[in-house]
């Protein structure tokens, strides 16, 4: 062990110079114009698998961007660890914000700037070196290791539970590990055991063939950008509440011990409100800021576009409205369940002088584990070593679709140990990750594999 904690050590410059070059590539998943560049990143991820030593890496193709597989099986009766991460990324806009061109890394007081960084190219990375640091110095790893890396996580994994099932055999494991998520805080290592839902639609509003001129129409037809504003405002009242019938209903309520735990956590609201900039916080009422986002559903409006909004003025009644809505969702909600109830929901509000259309565009479903598993405690004696510090338990807002479907379809419990931090800028402009957590996350990593190898699993 000793050995290889000291190659992650030697080789730490080199690290990063190898993460610079997959973070040079722009695989983002939304934009059709990146095609090449995401699938190129498919390819480099699987010659990066060769080169430290990994078997049987080949690119597996879905009807979006290919799977990247790889494995090491060469550990009999050790268990075997299915790893999964994402090498696709978010779209960079507004680029005239990033300090830093978006792919070309730069580290700047210790934290490593580029899209992808954090969420999730460096924390794949992680463990790629992990692996890498055991292969090239022993030749060996305690465990068995499956990797999957997949292109199309930040666009809802629309291919992936399909890919689950086709390949259950293939994707044999005792235990799915991920790093796709966040530290509690700098210096905070922490567990994730639940993570939101989420379900994704748009809606269209259109009020006439063409725009018109606001002063010869205006009064006389319904402005489709003042609809969609009164129907948003519909959708929650002003305690936050969502107001669409029977959204709460399979919402599992919040336990006193979860609260109570959530309670002795550091952290610090007047910090998180001057960290962003948010003048002052809202949420749900009877809720705490963790609480509400960690455990409460939420409804937002994630993008709105209507009429004239470029320098100047021009007096114009929009023919159309759009809005882009999603909703997180917490177990036991069910996303097919709730585009429902929303769906009905927005007819029902949708006045006659507008024409709509609603398009639903992804979900997954929410997920939480126990903690009390061998491969949680495994993980927290790893991340005490690789951290200095013993990990906190923490529910994310985010989502990570496949997580639930790794627990269904394949019976696996998922272990996510992230080191993002709570302000390094996922899908924002400069988005970063702390040199120095890459490093301890790479020591923990090789922990996490020498503690598993200790689990004895069914043959
Ligand atoms: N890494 C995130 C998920 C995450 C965010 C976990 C914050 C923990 C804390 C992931 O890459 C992501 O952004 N997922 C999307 C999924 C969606 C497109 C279905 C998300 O949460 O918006
Ligand atoms: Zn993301």
């Amino acid at each position: 062990m000793d050995k290889v904690i000291d190659f992650i050590n030697v080789n730490r410059e080199r690290y990063l110079d190898e993460l610079k070059a997959l973070l040079a590539i722009p695989s983002i998943s939304a934009l059709p114009e990146h095609a090449e560049d995401v699938k190129r990143c498919a390819t480099w991820c699987a010659d990066e698998m060769r080169r430290i030593g990994l078997n049987n890496v080949r690119l597996i193709d879905t009807p979006g961007y290919p799977v990247v597989y790889g494995e090491w099986l060469g550990a009999p009766g050790a268990p075997t660890l299915l790893f999964y991460g994402h090498y696709d990324v978010q779209p960079v806009d507004p680029l005239e914000l990033w300090e830093s061109p978006p792919f070309e890394a730069t580290i700047r007081d210790g934290e490593m700037y580029a899209r992808g960084s954090a969420d999730d190219k460096g924390q794949v990375f992680m463990h790629l070196k992990a692996v890498e640091a055991y292969l090239k110095q022993g030749g060996r790893l305690p465990v068995n290791i499956k990797f999957i890396l997949e292109g199309e996580e930040e666009v809802g994994s629309a291919h992936l539970d399909d890919f689950v099932r086709a390949h259950k055999s293939e994707l044999k494991a005792d235990v799915v590990v991920i790093s796709d998520s966040e530290m509690f805080e700098r210096g905070v290592p922490s567990i994730c055991y639940g993570l939101r839902g989420l379900v994704y639609c748009q809606i269209d509003l259109r009020g006439s063939k063409t725009d018109l001129h606001s002063g010869s129409f205006g009064g006389a037809v319904a402005n489709p950008a003042f609809v969609l504003a009164q129907m948003i405002a519909q959708m929650k009242d002003r305690g936050g509440r969502i107001r669409i019938p029977g959204f709460y209903d399979d919402v599992r309520p919040l336990e006193d011990a979860e609260r109570e735990a959530w309670a002795k956590l550091p952290f610090n609201e007047k910090k998180y409100r001057k960290d962003f900039g948010i003048p002052k916080l809202f949420g749900e009422s009877g809720y705490s800021t963790l609480e509400r986002t960690w455990a409460r559903p939420t409804l937002e409006v994630n993008g709105l576009l209507s009429g004239f909004t470029g320098d100047g003025a021009k007096t114009v009644l929009p023919a159309v409205a759009m809005a882009k809505i999603s909703m997180r969702l917490v177990p036991n909600q069910e996303p097919n369940k709730i585009a429902d109830l929303f769906e009905a929901f927005v007819r029902k509000i949708a006045p006659k002088t507008v024409d709509l259309t609603i398009t639903r565009m992804h979900g997954g479903k929410p997920w939480m584990a126990s903690f009390d598993n061998p491969f949680v405690q495994a993980a927290e004696r790893a991340i005490e070593r690789g951290f200095g510090r013993a990990p906190v338990f923490t529910r994310e807002g985010g989502s990570i679709p496949v997580v639930s479907t790794f627990q269904e379809e394949l019976g696996l419990p998922s272990v996510l140990f992230g080191v993002g931090l709570p302000d390094e800028n996922a899908h924002a402009p400069n988005e970063k990750l702390d040199v120095s957590n890459f490093h301890n996350g790479i020591i923990a990593s090789a922990y996490l594999y020498g503690e598993m190898a200790r689990i004895s699993v069914p043959a």
